[in-house]
């Protein structure tokens, strides 16, 4: 297998550039990235420094001006819509700040939706759900709505729901910031055991050093840039 294979993703020379009426922002200037399979890998930086537009690149929810997007070896940069939802729905998971987890689904419907989307068959659904769910330490919870759950708990279901298609990459935006410390940890920690445990890498944008300073790998924004 090349390097590049290997890799989950990677950025090569990645520019983006937001513009609002007359103003040029320079979000990402220049940025070279590479992930590797199971690894928890914090991007730090202060606030605007460019950590969610490179998630939003990674997670292909944005295109950069320049520069090219590698997603499990293949340049993704040309893709059309289209063929950016399906790899999106596919080959990658996401945790949010705030658990957008749908409110009227109970737990196990909301950990099932990625795979009843995808056209999985209702018993492998079943039994993926209920093992996705005894990993997080929420089975007890499956009938559960949201609401009636913890801000830990949630983001624990919020980990599940973005697993439970065994994707390579997640990508965490702020995944802790709506937590408190001790909670926050606890969250770490579970995706670095599941993403060892089965193979997940995690991009993990976080102003928050101490966390930080617990992944695999940590890399620094500052104005676009990596230290
Ligand atoms: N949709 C957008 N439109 C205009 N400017 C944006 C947009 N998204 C981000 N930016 C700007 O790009 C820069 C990087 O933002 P962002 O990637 O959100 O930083 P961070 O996540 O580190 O706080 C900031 O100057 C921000 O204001
Ligand atoms: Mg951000």
């Amino acid at each position: 297998m090349n390097q590049a294979a290997a890799n989950v993703v990677e950025l090569h020379g990645v520019h983006k550039t937001y513009r609002l009426g007359q103003h040029v922002i320079p979000a990402l200037r220049g940025i070279d990235l590479r992930v590797q399979p199971g690894e928890l890998l914090a991007l730090t930086g202060p606030s605007g420094s460019g950590k969610s537009t490179i998630l939003n690149l990674c997670g292909l929810i944005d295109t950069p001006d320049s520069g090219d997007i590698v997603l499990g070896g293949k340049v993704v940069n040309g893709l059309d819509e289209v063929q950016r939802t399906l790899l999106r729905r596919d080959a990658l998971g996401f945790v949010f700040q705030s658990f957008n987890l749908v409110p009227v689904m109970t737990v196990a419907e909301n950990v099932d939706y990625p795979l009843f989307i995808a056209g999985v068959p209702a018993a492998e659904r079943r039994s993926r759900v209920a093992a996705q769910l005894q990993a997080v330490g929420l089975l007890a919870h499956a009938g559960h709505r949201p609401d009636a759950l913890s801000g830990g708990q949630r983001q624990r279901v919020a980990i599940a729901r973005a697993l439970v298609k065994r994707p390579r990459l997640v990508i965490a935006d702020e995944p802790t910031a709506s937590l408190d410390s001790h909670t926050a940890d606890q969250v770490l920690e579970l995706m670095r055991e599941l993403g060892h445990a089965e193979g997940a890498a995690f991009v993990i944008a976080t102003h928050d050093s101490r966390l930080s300073s617990r992944c695999d790998r940590v890399l620094a924004l500052l104005d676009g840039k990596l230290a």
